[in-house]
């Protein structure tokens, strides 16, 4: 479907960079901006679509099937996976707040997930276009804004916290454990999102060695934590407990920000760099923590 409602103000980019979007949210289903045509998931077309990240590693094709699983059942609670109608790593991810996997509180709110425009991409008006498109269906649909975790400095697996604050965003709690919450409201009178408490120490239950924390909101965390992370950490004698959240409501409790994909040592968040669980990062981390047995 092409959209054909009118464009409202001029950007920076000109006119080629503008997105048409109507604020009917159906018309988000297909969008275009004169260039590029970007799609959005639903569980009628999802068994035929890619979701970007993994596409083509057998690896991971476990954690790719696992992803699309349960994108088809959070779309039943509006959930959003759009991305550029390409086999490229170019999307958007976003839901209404109170059924986000995440331990954060924001009333009314949508809170955008994975935001990523990969390589060679960047710097066509992607990342403008899509969260351009985020903020006319929350527009739409009567939210007061949105929000979005990042980390205090630009981390892998985490969205580009500079470009969201170039981008209407304002960072409204920070942790120590060095993480953001981002907010965008569209006028003064909305609550102000918070992170729930069990987030807010940077401690974890667990104080004995390695606790992973993960889902399957990545299609690659099942093989890094099931397949590399459990076995670096036996190779190392570091005793390790893996979690993985099951539920919304597992998640919204969680202690970390980071649902995804977090690692804590004794207690104490380290880090939410999924790459950490290749040898490399790991054997680096193990020395940082003091175990000597590393290889
Ligand atoms: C942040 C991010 C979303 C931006 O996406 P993008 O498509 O490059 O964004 P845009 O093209 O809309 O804007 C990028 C810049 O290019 C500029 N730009 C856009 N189109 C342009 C054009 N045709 N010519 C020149 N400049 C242009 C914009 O002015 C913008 O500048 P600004 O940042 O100063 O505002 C992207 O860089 C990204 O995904 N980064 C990594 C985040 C990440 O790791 N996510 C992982 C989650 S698992």
């Amino acid at each position: 479907m092409r959209m054909a409602t009118a464009n409202t103000n001029a950007t920076e980019f000109g006119d080629e960079w503008r997105p048409s979007v109507s604020t009917n949210p159906i018309h988000l289903q297909t969008m275009e901006n004169g260039l590029h045509r970007y799609i959005t998931l639903t569980k009628e077309n999802i068994g035929g679509e890619h979701i970007c990240c993994a596409i083509s590693d057998k690896k991971c094709a476990e954690g790719y099937a696992a992803k699309k699983e349960w994108l088809s059942g959070e779309f039943e609670k509006g959930y959003v996976f759009r991305r550029l109608d390409a086999r490229a790593k170019v999307f958007i991810e976003y839901v209404p707040a109170e059924h986000a996997w995440a331990p954060i509180t924001a009333p009314n709110h949508l809170m955008v997930n994975c935001f990523w425009v990969s390589g060679r991409h960047k710097g066509q008006g992607h990342g403008s276009t899509l969260l351009q498109s985020v903020v006319e269906d929350a527009k739409g649909k009567g939210k007061d804004g949105l929000v979005t975790v990042t980390g205090t400095e630009k981390a892998p697996f985490m969205s580009d916290t500079e470009w969201l604050l170039r981008h209407g965003f304002k960072e409204v709690e920070r942790l120590p454990s060095g993480f953001s919450l981002l907010a965008m409201a569209f006028h003064d009178n909305c609550a102000v999102p918070r992170f729930n408490e069990c987030a807010k120490s940077g401690e974890c239950p667990g104080k004995d060695g390695m606790v992973a924390y993960y889902s399957a909101r990545c299609p690659y965390t099942d093989y890094y934590v099931n397949g590399m992370l459990r076995v670096l950490a036996q190779e190392n004698g570091i005793p390790l407990e893996v979690v993985k959240l099951e539920s919304m409501e597992q998640a919204q409790k969680s202690p970390t920000p980071a649902t995804i994909f977090s690692l804590f040592h004794n207690g104490r968040f380290v880090t939410a760099d999924l790459g950490v669980c290749a040898e490399s990062k790991f054997t680096k981390l193990a020395k940082q923590i003091g175990y000597s047995q590393t290889k």
